[in-house]
């Protein structure tokens, strides 16, 4: 049996703090997700979840700390050169191009020279994963529903053959309903085994459907443990569940 839980770790944030000109908004976080986790860290408005998202994609760099990603110090480098290191992120609005088709925008995942030759492969596996978009895919994409275009970006994140999926908000603005379907979709990748952390303020969601969770209040991460466990923690019951 492998017991060198280590060499499963996908990312490692390690004691960052991170900030904006002066202004320093996260503090002293570390957050770890390993192979096959659907992670989420949640938090209410303003308390630095997108601000950790971006240091890992390589769009802030830490004042302090270390990013890990596979093994890897990754703290310097630019958004592009962690897309090609297999890091997805798809961040929040979705950003997709509402007058190209459903498959024209999915197939713009695929825009790395390495990814190439395994587009047609890659494009019927997000089917697979969305049997729905199939029959969506000659539409444009700004006719669709805020859920299906969630999937879409999904979709499209995937095309890149990620070892790793950050996802900010993905079910901001959407119905109940289509909140649903988002989560299930998150899962299923995470099931299918790739590794997800999940930013979200929807915090019962997020505990309903991940393995772990990390709580940030403020810039600090406050609370961590197997989400079941969190369900059930007075504070989250209290603060984030109105019980
Ligand atoms: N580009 C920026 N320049 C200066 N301050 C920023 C910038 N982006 C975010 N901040 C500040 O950093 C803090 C954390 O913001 P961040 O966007 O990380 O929070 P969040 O948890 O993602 O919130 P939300 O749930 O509203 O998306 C906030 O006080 C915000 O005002
Ligand atoms: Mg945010």
């Amino acid at each position: 049996m492998n017991t060198d839980l280590s060499s499963d770790i996908v990312l490692k944030v390690n004691a960052v703090d991170l900030g904006y000109g002066s202004l320093q908004v996260v503090f002293n976080a570390s957050i770890e997700v390993r192979k096959g986790e659907l992670v989420g860290l949640v938090g209410g408005n303003g308390s630095g979840k997108s601000t950790i998202l971006r240091a890992v994609s390589g769009m802030i760099k830490p004042w302090a700390g270390q990013i890990l990603f596979k093994g890897e110090e990754i703290s310097g480098l630019e958004p592009h050169e962690m897309a090609e290191r297999g890091l997805a992120h798809v961040p929040m609005g979705r950003q997709l191009f509402p007058n190209l088709t459903v498959e024209d925008n999915i197939l713009l995942g695929s825009y790395l020279p390495r990814l190439r030759a395994r587009r047609n492969v890659n494009l019927e596996k997000v089917y697979a994963l969305f049997p729905d978009l199939k029959k969506l895919s000659t539409l444009t994409a700004g006719s669709l529903s805020g859920g299906q275009q969630q999937m879409v970006a999904i979709g499209r994140a995937l095309m890149l053959e990620p070892d790793l999926f950050i996802l900010d908000e993905p079910s901001l603005g959407l119905s109940p309903l289509y909140v649903k379907q988002v989560m299930h979709a998150i899962r299923k990748l995470a099931d299918l085994g790739f590794p997800v952390l999940l930013v979200e303020q929807n915090i019962k969601q997020v505990l309903q459907f991940s393995h772990r969770a990390y709580v940030l209040e403020n810039g600090r991460l406050v609370l961590d443990g197997p989400s079941s466990e969190l369900q059930g923690h007075p504070m989250i019951k209290k603060a984030y569940l109105g019980l």
